[in-house]
């Protein structure tokens, strides 16, 4: 499976992601989780990313490029394809994405775009926690931890994502309105696009996404 998950900041592309990799066993590969976990080990990569994510603003393209590419490159895409989640991000990182995968005879299976309305993005970003130590999302309304402030899974401390704060936000959404939205566009005249009602139920959207990778 080669596949996409496109999709503005809070659609659900790693609550989903979760399910996919779980019922296809296919590498699940989030740009953003790769930039947190390299600023949490406090590496280079790290440091220049983090100026960027905290202002709620890209990460410069060649170096998500380079960060992506090489990830792809490792065995188990090889063997398995791939899940992207918040990568491409930009028309640019879409073209370099095709050259890659032309270059090694493969093609995109399937773009599957979450749709979710603004004010919903907004409850759900600001509502967010996710586990300090093994990084399990939840939201303190939607899908609340049985015990507040506690990971279900591994008893760690939830925390607020340093990026999902009011103003963050909603800076995210814009930049996602003005730099990633036109790649909804670029996938369905690729033929690849399946636009999914992210705004519903859980279960629901995952429904609609297995059925739109099997189709
Ligand atoms: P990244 O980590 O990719 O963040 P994002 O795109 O802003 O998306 P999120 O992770 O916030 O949302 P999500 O869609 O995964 O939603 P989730 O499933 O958690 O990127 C962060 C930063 O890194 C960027 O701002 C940028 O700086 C940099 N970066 C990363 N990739 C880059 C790239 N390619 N180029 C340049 N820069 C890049 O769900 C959200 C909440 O909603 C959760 O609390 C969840 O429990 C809840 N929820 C989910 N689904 C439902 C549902 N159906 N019903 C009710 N609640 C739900
Ligand atoms: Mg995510």
């Amino acid at each position: 499976m080669r596949t996409i998950l496109l999709g503005p900041p809070g659609a659900g592309k790693g609550t989903q992601a979760d399910r996919i990799v779980e019922k296809y066993d296919v590498p699940h590969i989030s740009t953003g989780d790769i930039f947190r976990e390299n600023i949490k080990n406090g590496t280079e990569l790290g440091k220049k990313a983090q100026e960027y994510m905290n202002r709620g603003e890209l990460v410069p393209d060649d170096l998500v490029v380079e960060i992506a590419t090489d990830r792809l490159l490792k065995d188990d895409c090889r063997e398995k394809g791939f899940l992207l989640d918040g990568f491409p991000r930009t028309v640019y990182q879409a073209e370099k994405l095709d050259e890659f995968l032309a270059a090694h005879g493969h093609r995109l299976d399937k773009v599957i775009d979450l749709e979710v309305g603004e004010a919903e993005l907004m409850k759900r970003l600001t509502g967010r926690r996710v586990c300090k130590v093994c990084g399990a999302s939840y939201h303190i309304v939607n899908i609340p931890p049985a015990k507040e402030g506690v990971c279900d899974k591994c008893g760690g401390e939830l925390i607020q994502r340093a990026d999902d704060n009011e103003e963050t936000a909603k800076n995210r959404i814009d930049v996602y309105n003005r730099e990633t939205a036109p790649l909804v566009d670029y996938y369905e005249k690729a033929g690849v696009l399946a636009r999914i009602d992210g705004a519903a139920p859980l279960e629901e959207t995952f429904g609609s996404i297995t059925a739109a990778l099997e189709e």
